[in-house]
């Protein structure tokens, strides 16, 4: 592999004019040399640069901050990375609304992302919520069963866990935009806290604070990889 390439997929890519690169203990000044990644030791400044082709990120999302890639005004959850993640092409494994917090996977594996993200997959996905109105029994058993909203067929049964009456946490194999806000309303109701606690069978880290993250373990990744 080109060494320019290596740096660009490391997130180094841009720091190559300050010259500070090694193979092997030996400064390079042409980044056009080969390298392999797998043999050869590549130091920035002293610092080991260590390579995986592919990144995988768990991030606490906090309330605020959108979860697509590019935005004008708002802060993204990318903006939220070091700077050297920024630059690695990391984008979000399913988004969260704006005010919904909690379990963002972020990677550049693209083809994985999509598998994960296939409707025919049915990836379960855990919320925690609290709602406006006190659910019936009746409410949770419609929300189980699957509700109308507005798409061409009812949602697919979801699993529903009350820890009050208008508290809880809800699964559901779906990711259809604004889907458990939806849900809700479908039973003249309203969410008024989400936070997503589980995505893909990999739990949100608690020791996790609001708005950092970390890099999924390598069991983590290997539950991701096997869906
Ligand atoms: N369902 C929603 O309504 N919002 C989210 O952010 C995720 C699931």
């Amino acid at each position: 592999m080109r060494i320019d390439k290596f740096l660009s997929e490391t997130g180094y890519a841009t720091r190559t004019e300050s010259k500070k690169i090694a193979v092997n203990g030996v400064a390079i000044k042409d980044t056009s040399v080969h390298i392999d990644p797998d043999k050869d030791i590549i130091t920035f400044c002293g610092e080991v640069i260590n390579y995986t082709q592919f990144v995988y990120i768990m991030m606490n999302k906090p309330d605020g901050v959108i979860s697509s890639t590019d935005d004008g005004n708002c802060t993204t959850v990318i903006e939220l990375l070091p700077e050297r993640l920024q630059k690695i092409g990391l984008f979000p494994c399913g988004r969260l609304d704006k005010n919904t917090l909690g379990l963002l996977i972020l990677t550049n594996n693209g083809p994985l992302a999509h598998n994960l993200l296939s409707p025919t997959k049915h990836v379960e996905k855990t919320y925690h919520f609290r709602c406006l109105n006190k659910l019936s029994d009746s409410d949770v058993e419609l929300l189980c069963k699957g509700v109308d909203i507005g798409e061409k067929s009812s949602t697919r049964p979801a699993v529903v866990n009350l820890s009050s009456e208008n508290e809880g946490d809800i699964t559901v194999v779906e990711g259809k935009y604004h889907q458990i806000k939806r849900m809700f309303e479908a039973i003249d109701n309203k969410i008024t806290y989400l936070e997503r606690i589980s995505f893909g069978g990999i739990n949100l880290d608690i020791t996790l604070e609001r708005g950092s993250w970390r890099y999924l373990t390598d069991e983590e990744t290997a539950i991701l990889e096997n869906h």
